[in-house]
């Protein structure tokens, strides 16, 4: 059964006000080379560089943005470095979401003093266009969020990064604007545990509940919570495995990521037909629902200001609640493993996350469980 809350009025004061996703840091094997896959395919621009040029010597960051989202891609330059124990545990993944406060050090010390643990004590940095302060605290498995406060620095990114310029290659954006939600996987009978620490830790509400039977095809099933902060910028849905008769995506990505992480980065554009039209021909691979569920469409989501023939032949998915409807779509996963993903959103005033489309997304994600030997 669906649970939603709506928000309340503003009865309590937000205690962790936070102004946006800063940005999203991957522990990748080849950084360079991750940086020009995120370029190429996703139309990301070159932004800025961190390494052996700035001075550092154990680690090299490309950073590439896109409108509001900010990927630093970090890659270990020496072996035996916590960088390059996480890669080897985790493959590429999400090992850092940044939040954009006000007050870092105020962020970090109320969230340790409700009972998070330390990432990273507050650190000031500082160049020529002023100060950052940083400070981080782990959320589930071995993510951590760090508070960036920004309002003393106008450079480029942060202190010690220099403007990465590529005169040379400059693909076009793919109008990608923000990012709408990111998705956690945690373990069996965890998601609660996250579900509180959100509430109690970062003072964020529990604003729709999916049990098993919302999220369930034959197969399989999970179950997820979705948490916001008190403005809405932040949505962290959270989801657990759930019994099935054979192994669900959730388990499978625990089992492959070795741990609880980041499943997927959900991406806001303005016209998804367009987006996702030029995401295909630069190579990105999205999940293809069976041609029938195009039959049923207009009957579940009523009238829609798009054709069905382009969503049809680029597989673009549309669900409809109280506010409106929403468009989305599914990349493969973005490396070897079968972990974490994207999925590319268009919001036509629908603030939910596409229930009426979980079952045929989860088949999808069946057949290619079926296709790796993982659905068993
Ligand atoms: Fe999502």
């Amino acid at each position: 059964m669906v649970t939603s809350t709506l928000p309340q009025e503003k009865e309590v004061k937000d205690f962790m006000p936070i102004n946006g996703t800063d940005y999203v840091e991957l522990y990748v094997g080849n950084s360079k080379q991750a940086a020009h896959f995120y370029k190429t395919a996703f139309g990301f621009q070159s932004f800025a560089y961190a390494g052996l040029e700035t001075g550092l010597k154990d680690r090299e960051s490309y950073v590439v943005i896109q409108d509001k989202i900010r990927l630093i891609l970090t890659s270990p330059l020496r072996s035996g470095t916590e960088i390059g124990k996480h890669i080897d545990t985790h493959g590429d993944g999400i090992k850092v979401v940044a939040l954009w406060v006000e007050d870092a050090r105020y962020a970090y010390e109320t969230a340790v003093a409700r009972g998070a643990k330390s990432y990273m004590d507050p650190k000031v940095e500082k160049d020529e266009h002023g100060q950052v302060v940083r400070a981080g605290i782990y959320t589930y498995g071995e993510t951590v969020h760090i508070f960036v406060e920004r309002k003393d620095y106008n450079g480029t990114f942060l202190p010690g990064f220099k403007k990465w310029e590529t005169p040379d290659y400059n693909p076009a954006p793919t109008g990608l604007k923000y990012v709408d939600h990111m998705v956690g996987n945690v373990g069996w009978d965890r998601m609660n545990h996250w579900v509180e620490f959100y509430e109690n830790v970062m003072g964020f509400k529990n604003i729709l509940s999916f049990d098993d039977e919302d999220i369930s095809t034959e197969y399989t099933a999970l179950m997820s919570k979705v948490m916001s902060n008190g403005n809405g910028r932040i949505k962290f849905p959270i989801n657990e495995p759930a019994e099935g008769k054979k192994k669900s995506q959730v388990e499978e990505y625990l089992d492959f990521y070795e741990g609880e992480g980041v499943q997927h980065v959900a991406v806001a554009t303005n016209d998804i037909i367009k987006t996702v039209r030029d995401l295909r021909s630069r190579g990105v691979e999205f999940l293809r629902v069976p041609d029938t569920y195009y039959e049923a469409v207009t009957d579940r989501v009523g009238q829609i200001d798009e054709d069905i023939a382009p969503l049809k032949e680029l597989g673009i998915l549309v669900d409809r609640d109280d506010e409106g409807y929403l468009l989305q779509i599914f990349t493969r996963p973005v490396e070897p493993r079968p972990t974490m993903f994207f999925e590319i959103i268009q919001r036509k005033g629908a603030q939910s996350f596409g229930k009426g489309n979980f079952k045929a997304l989860f088949e999808a994600i069946e057949r290619e469980q079926e296709l790796r030997g993982t659905l068993h």
